[in-house]
């Protein structure tokens, strides 16, 4: 699959490792292509890999991560609102000051033919490096819509290691941003650490 990353820090890095080992061809879409990190970030990864503007990573793109700061998200999503149209986006960003942790509304009004998906915003980014507790998968909630892009939402996070829980539609993307919130009161509040992440248990 093609993958745009958009931002190439912890999260974009990260899970860019991740997909680049399942094979993806990826290309970061960043401000500055020719920065040092970025440039030494691409030739890690190998051929699969490379670095662009943000419009021109879209463009190429059949799924378009978002890893960059959330207050930065209404305008990049504006800008490229065409572009997106009909491609899987994936909201990794967690706008912290603002009125809603997602960008959901912006996808919505700017580009509403873009398949959005929640996912990647409940953990900190070394759970996505290393997801694995005593040898058992942490579970990734996310929301989005039901459609066969679901099925490839679940390839791509099971890709990084994680076992992936859907929760429903684009109407549940509270309740995702609430496991962050959870994730936050245990990790930071109850001083548990970020090497943290949850299971549903069943049966
Ligand atoms: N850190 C975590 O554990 C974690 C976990 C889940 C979700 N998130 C969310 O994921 C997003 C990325 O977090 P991160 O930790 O990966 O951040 P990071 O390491 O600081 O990386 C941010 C990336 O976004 C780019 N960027 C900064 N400002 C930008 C702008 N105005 N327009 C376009 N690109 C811009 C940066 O590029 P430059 O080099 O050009 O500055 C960099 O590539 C955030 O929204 C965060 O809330 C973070």
């Amino acid at each position: 699959m093609k993958i745009a990353i958009l931002g190439s820090g912890n999260v974009g890095g990260t899970l860019a490792k991740k997909w680049a080992k399942a094979g993806h061809t990826l290309s970061f879409g960043v401000r500055n292509p020719q920065k040092p990190e970025v440039q030494q970030l691409v030739r890690t990864l190998g051929s699969g890999a490379s670095a662009s503007s943000i419009a021109t990573a879209i463009d190429s793109g059949e799924v378009v991560l978002f890893a960059i700061p959330g207050g930065a998200m209404e305008q990049t999503i504006a800008s490229n609102a065409k572009a997106l149209d009909g491609k899987i986006v994936i909201d990794a960003a967690n706008n912290m000051g603002g009125a809603s942790l997602n960008s959901f509304s912006a996808f919505a009004s700017h580009t509403p033919a873009a398949r959005a998906y929640r996912a990647f915003n409940i953990y900190g980014w070394e759970n996505f490096e290393n997801p694995a507790f005593d040898g058992m998968s942490a579970d990734l909630f996310y929301c989005g819509p039901d459609g066969e892009s679901r099925s490839t939402m679940d390839k791509l996070i099971s890709e990084v290691g994680l076992n992936p829980v859907y929760v429903g539609g684009p109407q549940q993307v509270e309740l995702v941003d609430n496991v962050l919130k959870l994730w936050f009161a245990l990790g930071s509040g109850q001083h548990m650490g970020r090497h943290l992440a949850f299971k549903v248990l069943k049966r």
